[in-house]
């Protein structure tokens, strides 16, 4: 087995847990591990080591990315949800984590409130990772910078615009923004924009906007989410009708930068947040940016349970 890394557990909740040099270190080792994987050669540091995955909301690419890239570092994973585990009967979760962490090497959540997967940490003797709460989704956006750099090189400098919800991703957009130093420009419609008191919204990297048509000039990267995040289905009519004029298209980006890319994290709905020309056409980077979600977190839970390995 690898050495594992020393001292207290270090955990990914929010994306500026990582500092930017460690981000760009996972960046070369995703970039690494990417070729490795396509090339055919094993590479199983992670050998009889255990990845718990807890999901209280559904997901299809965060557990399969997770499961298969912890299983291709050797590894193997287990998965877990509310109804089957004694969390859906009220077992506090500091609980939860004090049992699992002393049975696994790391652990990966997806639930509601960000407190929860705070609280799961603060307990937890082994790495804690974000796989989606109501306020973040430091994973998503991991993956979606790498897929950026891929095609268009460093992101320094340049010019994301968000379309739509101030959600869970736009929240971490914003964080990543202010880390790595580009321009993020977000629309969303009244009633929906990014909250007063979120930190780092007044930073000079970020621009807000109603009209999406002035928030796309000059982007390198358009990318949207849907109108309705998981737990919010109960708003879902009312937000169809005021995210309407939000909807992106091949209209919209051809405002932006010549050349400009176009993400969704996905499950998407053609014809509601994005048209399927736009999604399904040649600007669309949709499924190698769903496929960088394995290669990503391969690299961070590398990262998080070995330290900076350079082999
Ligand atoms: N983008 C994303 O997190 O997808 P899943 O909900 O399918 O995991
Ligand atoms: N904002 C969406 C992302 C899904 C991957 C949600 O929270 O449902």
């Amino acid at each position: 087995m690898s050495p594992t890394r020393r001292g207290p557990p270090r955990h990914f909740l929010q994306f500026k847990d990582l500092s930017r040099s460690e981000l760009e270190h996972v960046f070369a080792r995703t970039r690494m591990l990417k070729t490795r994987q396509r090339d055919g050669v094993l590479y199983q540091p992670l050998k009889g080591r255990t990845l718990a995955m807890l999901f209280e909301k559904q997901s299809t690419r965060t557990r399969v990315a997770f499961e298969a890239g912890f299983t291709q570092l050797g590894g193997s994973a287990i998965y877990l949800n509310t109804k089957d585990t004694q969390l859906g009967r009220g077992e506090p979760i500091e609980d939860v984590a004090r049992v699992i962490s002393r049975m696994v090497d790391v652990v990966m959540i997806r639930t509601f409130e960000q407190t929860l997967v705070e609280r799961f940490a603060a307990n937890s003797f082994v790495p804690v990772i974000n796989g989606l709460t109501d306020e973040y989704h430091p994973c998503q956006i991991l993956a979606d910078i790498f897929t950026f750099i891929e095609h268009r090189g460093p992101i320094r400098g340049r010019t994301i615009a968000w379309i739509g919800d101030s959600n869970n991703m736009c929240n971490t957009w914003l964080q990543a923004a202010n880390l790595l130093e580009f321009h993020l420009h977000v629309a969303t419609p009244p009633g929906y924009e990014i909250e007063a008191t979120r930190e780092g919204a007044d930073s000079p990297w970020i621009k807000r906007f109603t009209d999406p048509q002035e928030a796309v000039v000059g982007a390198d990267l358009l990318t949207t989410d849907v109108w309705t995040s998981m737990g919010r289905e109960a708003e879902s009519a009312e937000r169809r009708e005021r995210f309407a004029p939000y909807r992106v298209g091949n209209a919209l980006l051809s405002l932006a930068a010549p050349e400009a890319l176009f993400m969704h994290c996905l499950p998407a709905h053609r014809g509601e947040e994005v048209e399927a020309e736009l999604i399904d056409g040649p600007r669309s980077v949709v499924f190698e940016e769903a496929e960088n979600r394995m290669h990503t977190q391969k690299a961070l839970m590398e990262y998080l349970l070995l330290g900076h390995v350079e082999a």
